[in-house]
C-alpha cells in the first residue's frame, strides 16, 4: 500500500474548495429518473447523458473528481475517449461505485444491507487499470420505529471497513458512505443520534480493518429531520446540528468530509453546507465539501430531456451547480446566484 498517495490523492479529493460530482447512479436509478422525464431508458441514453456531463466546459473550476458506474466507466464518448481519460484530461479525478447495491438484510424487515464484497480485489485491480484513484461504497441506514436495529448498523460499518481496507491495498482512496435516510417523520434530533450512532460504529470497523483515517473520505447525511416531519429547522439549526454530530463522532485524521445531498432540494445543498463553513469552517479538523449526485444533476437533466438540441443549457445548468457549492465551501454562497 502506498500509504503517501493514499494521502495525497484524499487531500486533493477536497483542495481548492472544490468537491465531488457523484455521477454512479446504477442502472435502475439512472432509468427511473430517466423514466419520469419520458427519456428513453437505453444503454445509449445514459451514454449520451454521461457525455453531457463529462464533456461540460469549466466543471473542473469546482469539480475535484467524479464518481463513475460500472457501465459508465467501461464507455466512451462519440469520439472514441473512455470516459475516464476525457475526466483525466478535463483535470477531475475519476473514481467508480464498487458495491452492488443495498439488498434487503435477512431477518431484519425494513433494513438493508449493502453488498460487493466478493471479488472486490479483482474488481479493484481493474478499475484501477482503467483509470479510477478513488472507489465510493454505500450504506443505508433507515430511521423508523425499532429502526435502525444494532446488527444493521454494525454490519453495515462492517461492510464498510472492509471495502475501504480493500480500496487501500489497490491504492484507491475509498469513499466511505453510511446514509441515514430521511424518508419518514423523525425528527432533528433523532436525525442526529441516529447518525451518530451509525458514525461511531464505521469508526469502530474501520480502526478494526485498518483503514488509513487520512487516507479515506467520509461521505455522510448531513443531520436532518426526516422528510415527512412537521417540524423543519431552519437552515442555521440544521448545519448546527450536523457540525456538532460531526464533531463527536469523526476523528480528526479524517482529511474531508463530503456530504452526499439525500434527496435535498439543489438549493437546500447548497445553503445548508454554506451556513456549516460560514459558522465553522475556521475551526473544524476536516474539510467540510459536496460529493452531490442530485443537488448537481437534477436541474441539468430536467433540461436536458434527452434532446441533443438542450445540451449546452444543461451544461450550463451543472456548471452553476457546481459554482454554488464551491461558493459554499467558502461560506460565500447567497440567494442571489440563483437569480443570476
Ligand atoms: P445524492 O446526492 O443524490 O444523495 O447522491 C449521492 C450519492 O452518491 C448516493 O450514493
Amino acid at each position: 500500500m502506498n500509504t503517501q498517495q493514499l494521502i495525497d490523492t484524499a487531500k486533493e479529493l477536497v483542495a481548492g474548495d472544490k468537491g465531488l460530482l457523484a455521477m454512479d447512479e446504477s442502472n435502475p436509478t439512472c432509468n427511473k429518473r430517466f423514466a419520469k422525464l419520458g427519456i428513453p431508458q437505453t444503454e445509449e441514453t445514459r451514454r449520451a447523458y454521461r457525455e453531457l456531463i463529462v464533456t461540460t466546459p469549466g466543471l473542473a473550476e469546482s469539480i475535484s473528481g467524479a464518481i463513475l458506474y460500472d457501465e459508465t466507466i467501461r464507455q466512451k464518448k462519440r469520439d472514441g475517449t473512455p470516459f475516464a481519460k476525457a475526466l483525466i484530461e478535463a483535470s477531475i479525478i475519476p473514481g467508480i461505485k464498487v458495491d452492488t447495491g443495498a439488498k434487503q438484510m435477512a431477518g431484519h424487515p425494513g433494513e438493508k444491507i449493502t453488498e460487493g464484497l466478493d471479488g472486490l480485489r479483482d474488481r479493484l485491480k481493474e478499475y484501477s487499470l482503467m483509470g479510477a484513484r478513488f472507489a465510493k461504497w454505500r450504506a443505508v441506514i433507515a430511521v423508523g420505529d425499532g429502526l435502525p436495529s444494532r446488527s444493521a448498523l454494525e454490519a453495515n460499518a462492517h461492510a464498510l471497513a472492509r471495502y475501504a481496507a480493500l480500496c487501500q491495498e489497490a491504492g484507491l482512496v475509498p469513499v466511505v458512505e453510511p446514509e441515514v435516510l430521511m424518508a419518514g417523520e423523525h425528527s432533528l434530533e433523532r436525525s442526529v443520534k441516529v447518525t451518530g450512532e451509525a458514525l461511531r460504529n464505521v469508526f469502530i470497523q474501520l480502526n478494526c480493518q485498518r483503514v488509513l483515517l487520512e487516507g479515506m473520505i467520509l461521505k455522510p447525511n448531513m443531520a436532518l429531520p426526516g422528510l415527512t416531519c412537521p417540524a423543519q429547522e431552519t437552515v442555521n439549526d440544521a448545519a448546527d446540528a450536523t457540525v456538532k454530530c460531526l464533531l463527536r463522532t469523526v476523528p480528526a485524521a479524517v482529511p474531508g468530509v463530503a456530504f452526499l445531498s439525500g434527496g435535498q432540494s439543489a438549493e437546500l445543498a447548497s445553503a445548508r453546507l454554506n451556513a456549516m463553513n460560514i459558522r465553522f469552517k475556521s475551526h473544524l479538523p476536516w474539510a467540510l465539501a459536496f460529493s452531490f449526485a442530485r443537488a448537481i444533476q437534477q436541474p441539468a437533466l430536467e433540461l436536458w430531456k434527452g434532446e441533443e438540441a438542450n445540451v449546452s443549457a444543461a451544461q450550463q445548468s451543472l456548471v452553476h451547480r457546481a459554482r454554488c457549492n464551491l461558493a459554499a465551501r467558502r461560506g460565500e454562497y447567497t440567494d442571489a446566484m440563483e437569480r443570476n
